[in-house]
């Protein structure tokens, strides 16, 4: 089976890297985990990574160790959570702790759901709701509910300058195997991958009203993103079309449903050789 992999810096635009690794889920592919590093005047960090990455017991430390061969944490001034998901805050704390001017851009539910485990400091918390901007360093950042997502607390946001939409998990897709942009995967894979991820991670599309569903579509197609960066794709570079015409779709895709335990034990009998010696035996 498929390890976890490192995390991978790389660049995608002259002001913006990705820190990508990838997560096996077996049976299903590789679910892209990115974080986002947007520099300028006052560096902006997208995301803090997952827990876990291919450096292995050391949980934060390939995550960081990527991070710095992009940017001095101590030069970062700003920190945005897109919402408090394990894969989205992995390293914030240590990233504090390595970035004593840093800022978290954040909302107050994910101020909260953070508590629970281990507190954000609070004077080092910018509240912004869906819908408000801020300033930072020449650019206009505006917080924005992406058209889906897993989890009540959830904004991406969109930067002016760059024509950048940080979508967190929205457009997010499950892959065969890595790639460098989203425009490298076929767009029959993409687009499956990308159901299976919707409907997986927000299986309340399902149920939700074509009308306001579709104006949320409408408000992505709106921004004329020069980019999409999901937390769950590769880079995807004028694709708005393709990725708001896949996700349109997904109201109406088969409901995802997850292995039962007999399937389970299946997986499980493959792993062990048992199934093999079994097929042989019988
Ligand atoms: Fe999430
Ligand atoms: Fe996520």
């Amino acid at each position: 089976m498929s390890q976890i992999s490192t995390v991978r810096p790389y660049s995608v635009a002259p002001d913006i890297d990705v820190l990508s690794m990838y997560f096996p889920i077996p049976g299903f592919g590789q679910l892209p985990v990115n974080a986002f590093v947007l520099k300028g005047r006052e560096p902006l960090l997208v995301d803090t990574g997952a827990p876990l990455d291919g450096e292995g017991a050391d949980a934060t430390e390939g995550f960081m160790a990527a991070l710095r061969q992009v940017i001095d944490p101590a030069d970062l001034r700003w920190i945005w959570l897109t919402h408090a998901d394990m894969d989205h805050v992995g390293s914030v704390h240590q990233i504090l702790e390595e970035a004593p001017q840093a800022r978290v851009i954040t909302t107050f539910l994910t101020v909260g759901r953070m508590s629970v485990f281990r507190p954000l400091p609070m004077d080092r918390v910018y509240l912004l709701n869906p819908g408000q901007s801020l300033d930072i360093g020449g650019r206009t950042v505006t917080s924005v509910k992406p058209p889906s997502f897993d989890a009540a607390d959830t904004a991406g946001l969109y930067d002016s300058k760059s024509r950048t939409f940080f979508s967190s998990d929205c457009f997010g897709a499950l892959l065969q195997g890595p790639a460098e942009t989203a425009g490298d995967i076929s767009a029959a894979d993409l687009r499956e991958g990308q159901l299976l991820w919707a409907t997986l991670d927000a299986p309340w599309l399902h149920k939700v009203d074509d009308k306001a569903f579709a104006a949320s579509l409408n408000e992505v197609r709106k921004m004329e993103p020069e980019r999409i960066l999901s937390s769950h794709l590769p880079p995807a570079y004028r694709m708005t079309e393709q990725l708001v015409g896949t996700l349109a779709t997904a109201p109406t895709a088969t409901p995802f449903v997850g292995p039962d335990q007999a399937a389970l034990q299946q997986m499980m009998a493959q792993l062990t050789g048992d199934a093999a010696r079994a097929a042989v035996t019988a």
